[in-house]
């Protein structure tokens, strides 16, 4: 196992890379308890970071799996200054993120799929769920989660994972110093996101684009309501909402529930 003195020393101060990190053995969600750090007034930037979740969460009401001493699950605290329909592009500001950090530590190449799945070989490495924080009625955060497959081997997916995830260990061969990628991407984080507040989402979407895994493909989204849209991936568009263009030409503007790559198993 690689040692990995880094996160020694920011369980054992409290801080990474300049931001305050308040450290978990375990816990049941991140983004759980950062949110209710949140609303007790914690500072922007406090990273919650945990060795494993018992109630891991994921979009759409999923779980994620979350075992101990492996791969990275933490949530970050933000207050944005965007006004509160930008919001939801922080998830893909987000992704680009990750991306661009993990890639610099590890050299691998490293696609999105919409909104939020890092993708490598195909295969999901991280995803990353942004929950809004209400204050009297009001967005005033952003608690950001990601979670980040590093040192798991296959054996610690569940069988009915092990097809569709993997993880940095799995794919190269070695294991990651999880300090180094931690850092890495909460500085590319807060990087990204000055940007968005400095020179909007334009450019920042440029760059998701370039790496959108799913754009031209046939793709099946499961609305919420149980309906279900077969058609091609045109892309996220200016807002960040995906759009399906159907057989009959319509174009559909996702607006939430799961898209998945090729026709629906039916
Ligand atoms: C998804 O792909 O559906 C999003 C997964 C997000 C998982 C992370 S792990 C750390 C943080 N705490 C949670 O409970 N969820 C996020």
């Amino acid at each position: 196992m690689i040692i990995d003195e880094g996160w020694r020393m920011m369980i054992e101060q409290g801080v990474l890379a300049g931001f305050p990190v308040r450290y978990l053995e375990r816990t049941g969600s991140t983004n759980q308890v950062a949110i209710d750090m949140t609303k007790n007034g914690a500072p922007t930037d406090t990273v919650v970071a945990a060795e494993s979740q018992a109630g891991g969460r994921g979009r759409l009401g999923r779980s994620w799996h979350s075992p101990a001493g492996s791969n990275l699950y933490f949530s970050m605290i933000l207050r944005p200054a965007l006004p509160p329909e930008d919001l939801p592009k922080i998830t893909l500001a987000a992704g680009l993120a990750l991306c661009l950090a993990v890639e610099k530590v590890t050299d691998l190449s490293l696609m999105l799929k919409w909104p939020n799945d890092l993708l490598l070989d195909g295969r999901k490495l991280a995803g990353i769920l942004a929950e809004t924080v209400n204050i009297k009625g009001e967005p005033t955060a952003v608690v950001l989660g990601v979670g980040l497959n590093v040192n798991a081997g296959a054996a610690a997916f569940p069988a009915d994972l092990r097809e569709r995830a993997t993880s940095l260990l799995i794919v190269t061969g070695h294991e990651y110093r999880r300090s180094e990628l931690l850092a890495a991407i909460v500085s590319e984080l807060k990087r990204q996101l000055r940007r968005f507040e400095r020179s909007g989402f334009n450019g920042i979407l440029a760059e998701w684009r370039k790496r959108d895994a799913t754009l031209g493909r046939e793709l099946t989204w499961l609305t919420r309501n149980g309906g279900i849209v077969r058609g091609v991936s045109l892309g996220p568009d200016d807002s960040g909402q995906l759009l399906i263009k159907d057989a009959d030409g319509k174009i559909h503007e996702v607006l939430s529930g799961d898209i998945s790559l090729g026709p629906v198993h039916e």
